[in-house]
């Protein structure tokens, strides 16, 4: 029989209160962690200290609850050393700003073989929106700017208009479409692209793909492999696929060349140290990796009727 260690676990979350944790990606690892023996742990990056250059973290023992209230807390609030955990799940959401930032430098400090998911300091170099640009063969055209002039004459350049995206958000949330210019005065555009630069601020535009229409799809990779894929359909005429914005979910295959795109970046994630992301592919293009706290594993298990979570725990 294999031998399976018993493993101490650390997930370091958003304050729980305010979770929908029936659909929450976190939870359910917990709950497959629990169910395997492990110890499992709760913490918020807010509670990561150092003393000297040693990372601890206030933790407090959990027992994850398949229903209300979800989560047990066994015991108080303890101060522990970072390094005694075996692993470090950080899945804080977005926004990505400067405590996010601080958070990773913190995790960076562990000297111990723990290993920490994803890795700080990829969470550190790899923006979701950003990263795309690493794989240049996968992406449709694309620019990351804070100046006006640049941003229109871009826009000029793409004949089915542009998406405009923030570059710290998620959900769809501050994402715009501007329609060809042929369609939009140049005084509505530039006062769009005002809002969204706020002056200084970089943005990235994209050509729109109006593929999009049809869905997005979700490809989840785990440690270099394809675990699963979804697709995010947009209400009709509308863009956004988010679920939270009225989007709706089926299952999906991949296209020989998707799977190829999906397995190198996967390859090159998993050099990086991020095990677990999340691309979104419009198109046949990659259009976001999501590496801080990818989710909808729980609408993947719904779909296709599997417990997707005991894959990821079958490979420790
Ligand atoms: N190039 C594109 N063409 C058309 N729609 C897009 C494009 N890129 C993104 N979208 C739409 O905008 C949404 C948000 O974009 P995304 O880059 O995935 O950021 P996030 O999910 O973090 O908000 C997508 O879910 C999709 O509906
Ligand atoms: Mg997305």
């Amino acid at each position: 029989m294999l031998f399976k260690q018993i493993m101490k676990l650390l997930f370091l979350l958003n304050p729980y209160q305010g979770y929908n944790f029936k659909k929450d990606t976190t939870h359910l690892l917990m709950l497959e962690a629990k169910r395997r023996g492990h110890s499992v742990y709760y913490g918020t990056p807010e509670g990561l200290l150092l003393e000297g250059a040693s990372p601890y973290s206030l933790v407090q023992p959990v027992h994850p609850l398949e229903a209300a209230p979800y989560f047990r807390f066994i015991g108080p609030k303890k101060k522990k050393s970072l390094s005694d955990f075996d692993q470090i799940w950080m899945r804080q959401d977005p926004p990505w700003d400067l405590n996010y930032y601080i958070a990773t430098l913190i995790l960076s400090q562990v000297r111990s073989k723990t290993l920490i998911i994803n890795a700080p300091r990829a969470l550190r170099d790899w923006n979701e929106k950003i990263a795309i640009l690493s794989f240049p063969n996968f992406i449709a055209p694309t620019i990351v700017s804070s100046s006006l002039p640049t941003l229109i004459e871009f826009w000029h350049s793409q004949k089915e208009g542009v998406i405009l995206k923030p570059l710290n958000s998620f959900g769809g949330q501050g994402v715009s479409r501007l329609k060809p210019f042929s369609q939009v005065s140049q005084r509505i555009a530039t006062a769009t692209l005002k809002k969204m630069t706020a002056g200084s601020v970089p943005i990235m535009a994209q050509k729109f793909l109006k593929e999009v229409h049809e869905g997005e799809k979700r490809v989840f990779l785990w440690h270099g492999k394809i675990l699963g894929a979804l697709k995010k359909i947009p209400p009709p005429r509308q863009y956004l696929t988010s679920p939270d914005l009225g989007g709706s979910l089926a299952r999906t295959g991949l296209t020989a060349r998707e799977k190829k795109l999906s397995l190198a970046v996967s390859r090159r994630l998993t050099s990086e140290g991020i095990l677990f992301a999340g691309l979104d592919l419009i198109g046949g293009f990659l259009t976001e990796i999501n590496v801080t706290s990818p989710g909808l594993l729980w609408e993947l298990n719904e779909l296709y009727g599997e417990s997707f979570e005991k894959k990821i725990w079958d490979s420790f």
